[in-house]
């Protein structure tokens, strides 16, 4: 096991590379498995989840290799449609695999995801889904079973615009026969990106973009190459960091991904410029209290909902913190309050009462984007902070404790006995 060493108050300066979209990159090397051929992908963030899902892929029968961030993924072969317990519970865009085994295979054995650190998070969109696309579905010892000897195009309509279930459904329908229509779909830009590199395999796909997507089957794709676009929660995160603690420049970003993040960070009193795909932040005078609520993209994410509540806690003045999204996910709260915060939490709001100071303590991660909210803090507390289970962190950040240590930070990745 290993742990994040943190000696906070030290200003950070200097310049960031952005790493390639974990949440783009998932789906991307599922939608590899409806090719028979060779993907290329580059610009693969090194993380436990791009090694997991690589680690599926293969069981699935397909072949990768993976080295200096660039992945082939060779899918020539896919005969074992199945998609175990112990993988897909370590990282639920495992699911991915469902819709494109279905649509290559005709059937799939996926395992259920169960609830996680922010609440149930159900996939009855997904299976809903393809059932109206003619699967048939069946829940048998946790997994879940599904088969159809060809999809057969329809009208799908989400409850909400689901990120997973609108890619999932994306990659079933582009082999379906006839039309797929998707209304209220996501159009996170890791969505765009997978209609985009879906297009470029040869999938006929419009709306792309909008809440209402269409799609009209093809009989086969060809293996493309593609680049990965820049995590944006990757940008917001070292964003809210140099809002707190100096003037950082992130390199290679999409700043239209971040527009209501700009947006909030400038009313937090914060001073940004924007330089084709470079964006400075820097302190200002104070940190103003910020209300902010999460929403679908264009929206504030929900995976910056934590980090947003760390940059709160120290605040002139109290702020409200809702997420629409995800009604549970405030697990990181009771560890920013073990630094000195003062948050509570009422329904599906945090109230962020401003600190003058946090003070350095032990900390336990309990997702990736909590962990990210707790190294924050870390960095702007006095004292030392120790942050605890960071294979979390590790799922969703590249080698996060360098890039904040190239900018002066003091961090450092210590291993311990269980
Ligand atoms: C993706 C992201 C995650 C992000 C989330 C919301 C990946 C790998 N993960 O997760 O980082 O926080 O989008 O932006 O891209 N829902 C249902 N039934 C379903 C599916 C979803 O009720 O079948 C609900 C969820 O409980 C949640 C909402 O819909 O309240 C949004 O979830 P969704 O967009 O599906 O999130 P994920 O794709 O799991």
């Amino acid at each position: 096991m290993e742990k994040l060493v943190i000696e906070g108050n030290h200003q950070l300066k200097g310049e960031v590379q952005i790493s390639g979209a974990k949440n783009a990159v998932l789906p991307i090397m599922a939608a590899a498995l409806l090719v028979e051929g060779e993907t290329k992908i580059n610009r693969v963030p090194n993380l436990r989840d791009t090694r997991t899902m690589a680690k599926l892929l293969e069981m699935l029968g397909a072949k990768v290799h993976f080295s200096n961030n660039k992945m082939m993924i060779d899918a020539m072969k896919v005969d074992n449609p199945v998609a175990p317990y112990d993988l897909v519970n370590k990282m639920r865009a495992s699911f991915y695999v469902l819709g494109p085994l279905v649509a290559r295979c005709g059937k799939a054995i996926v395992s259920l995801p169960g609830g996680c650190a922010w609440g149930p998070r159900p996939v009855d969109y997904h299976l809903k889904g393809l059932e109206k696309l003619g699967a048939k579905i069946e829940l048998e010892g946790g997994d879940i079973i599904a088969k159809a000897k060809k999809l057969v195009g329809n009208k799908i309509r989400f409850d909400f615009p689901s990120v997973g279930a609108t890619g999932n459904i994306l990659m079933a329908a582009v082999l379906a026969r006839g039309e797929t229509k998707i209304e209220n779909a996501a159009k996170e830009p890791e969505i765009v990106q997978l209609c985009e590199f879906l297009v470029s395999m040869g999938a006929k796909i419009g709306g792309i973009g909008t809440t209402e997507i269409t799609i009209e089957g093809v009989n086969e794709l060809m293996p493309q190459e593609i680049s990965v676009i820049p995590d944006r929660i990757e940008v917001g995160t070292f964003l809210i960091a140099g809002a707190a603690l100096g003037k950082i420049t992130l390199k290679n970003t999409i700043p239209e991904h971040l527009s209501v993040v700009i947006e909030k960070l400038i009313e937090v009193g914060a001073d940004i410029k924007i330089d084709k795909n470079d964006i400075t932040v820097k302190r200002g005078k104070k940190i103003n209290a910020v209300d902010l609520t999460t929403a679908v993209f264009p929206g504030f994410a929900t995976d910056l909902q934590a980090q947003w509540i760390a940059l709160m806690s120290i605040a002139t003045g109290s702020s409200i913190v809702t997420d629409t999204i995800y009604h549970d996910r405030f697990s990181h709260v009771p560890e920013l309050n073990r630094l000195g915060a003062n948050i509570t939490v009422e329904g599906n709001s945090a109230i962020v009462r401003g600190v003058k100071e946090l003070i350095g303590a032990k900390v336990r991660s309990t997702d990736i984007r909590a962990s990210a909210s707790l190294v924050l803090a870390g960095l702007m507390a006095k004292g030392v902070t120790e942050v605890n289970h960071i294979h979390y962190i590790d799922r969703g950040y590249e080698q996060i404790e360098n890039k904040f240590a190239s900018l002066g930070a003091k961090i450092k990745r210590v291993s311990i006995d269980d």
